[in-house]
């Protein structure tokens, strides 16, 4: 057996080198999984796990051009390779989710993903419709995940997910908000209604679902996907040009972004965040945040503080 030291010294060998190819934007697709693998945590109503890092698909997979698709294949591969499974997107998101699915079949994906998507429209007749066209949009027989967008008509699609859950349609239901909107009501939704996943915005910055959000997921036992993780990409303006603190390395943290990201999936009650990126190195920098050590809670108020101070 080797020794710790020996472990230790190659796994900071392996942080440095991931660190300097991805700057240089030359890394191979997979840097990490070859040494440990990603931190999973279980979805509460079942117990199936899922890897904490997962990807967002609004705006940067909202493209138009066969170049562009050209350039976000490698970043779909980078995903999977370094152990992604979970794919976040809506009808919301422009091309999105038909890019989704032209990547997934490009790059020949197949499993495992966790395929989760959003109803986004008035009536329970144009829900189904948009949901089926999602599945199509997508190439997959059924979603893992189906979600109400910011609650639209969340009463009226929520009968239709109860039904399509029983006859095995859709695996897990959801609902979602962002940015701090509808947080009373999104309240009342958790502590009433039976959903398996909410989701909803937190960040080193925008701290506030701590309060009662966060509570109360962990209380009604639902899995918790984190959107604008990097607050649409802000915290790295916060940070620019500012040194990472010398501790990150006691969690194996060497970017802004894994410091970012391992302060969110160490939440207990967090069970995956969703960073949307549409370039290879980022995906490689957000997928390194699922390993090594994470920062436990006296870390990270060590770390929220630093951050305050910036
Ligand atoms: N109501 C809802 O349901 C709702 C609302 C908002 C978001 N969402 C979901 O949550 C996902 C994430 O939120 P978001 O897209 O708003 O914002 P975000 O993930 O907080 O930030 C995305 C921005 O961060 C940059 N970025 C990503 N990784 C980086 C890295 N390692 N280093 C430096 N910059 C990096 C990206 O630019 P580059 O492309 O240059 O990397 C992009 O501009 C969405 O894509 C969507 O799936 C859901």
């Amino acid at each position: 057996m080797k020794s710790i030291e020996y472990q230790l010294s190659r796994r900071c060998f392996v942080q440095s080198l991931a660190a300097v190819l991805a700057t240089l934007q030359l890394a191979p697709v997979r840097v990490w999984s070859a040494v440990n693998s990603p931190l999973r945590k279980e979805i509460p109503g079942t117990g199936e796990s899922l890897p904490v890092i997962g990807m967002g698909t609004s705006r940067t997979f909202d493209i138009d051009s066969r170049g562009q698709l050209d350039s976000l294949a490698p970043v779909m591969r980078a995903f999977f390779a370094n152990g992604g499974e979970l794919i976040d997107s809506s009808p919301m998101y422009g091309a999105a989710e038909q890019v989704i699915g032209e990547l997934l079949q490009r790059i020949g994906h197949r499993e495992p993903l966790f395929a989760a998507t959003k109803v986004w429209t008035d009536g329970a007749q144009a829900g189904v419709r948009q949901m089926e066209d999602s599945a199509r949009k997508w190439g997959v027989k059924r979603f893992d995940l189906m979600q109400i967008h910011n609650l639209v008509d969340w009463q009226t699609h929520l009968r239709t997910l109860k039904r399509w859950k029983a006859k095995g349609k859709v695996r897990y239901i959801g609902i979602t908000t962002s940015h701090g909107r509808d947080r009373r009501e999104l309240e009342t939704i958790l502590r009433t209604e039976k959903l398996d996943f909410v989701q909803f915005s937190y960040n080193i910055a925008d701290r506030s679902a701590e309060d009662r959000l966060l509570p109360i997921a962990a209380e009604r036992g639902m899995a918790v996907l984190i959107n604008r993780p990097y607050q649409r990409g802000g915290l790295f303006r916060t940070v620019k040009g500012k040194e990472l603190p010398e501790w990150a390395a006691e969690f194996d943290c060497v970017s802004w972004g894994q410091f970012f990201l391992k302060f969110i999936v160490s939440h207990p009650a967090v069970t995956c965040a969703i960073p949307a990126t549409a370039k290879l190195h980022h995906m490689q920098d957000n997928m390194a945040a699922g390993f090594g050590r994470q920062p436990d809670a006296a870390m990270r108020s060590r770390m929220a503080d630093y951050f305050a101070r910036m």
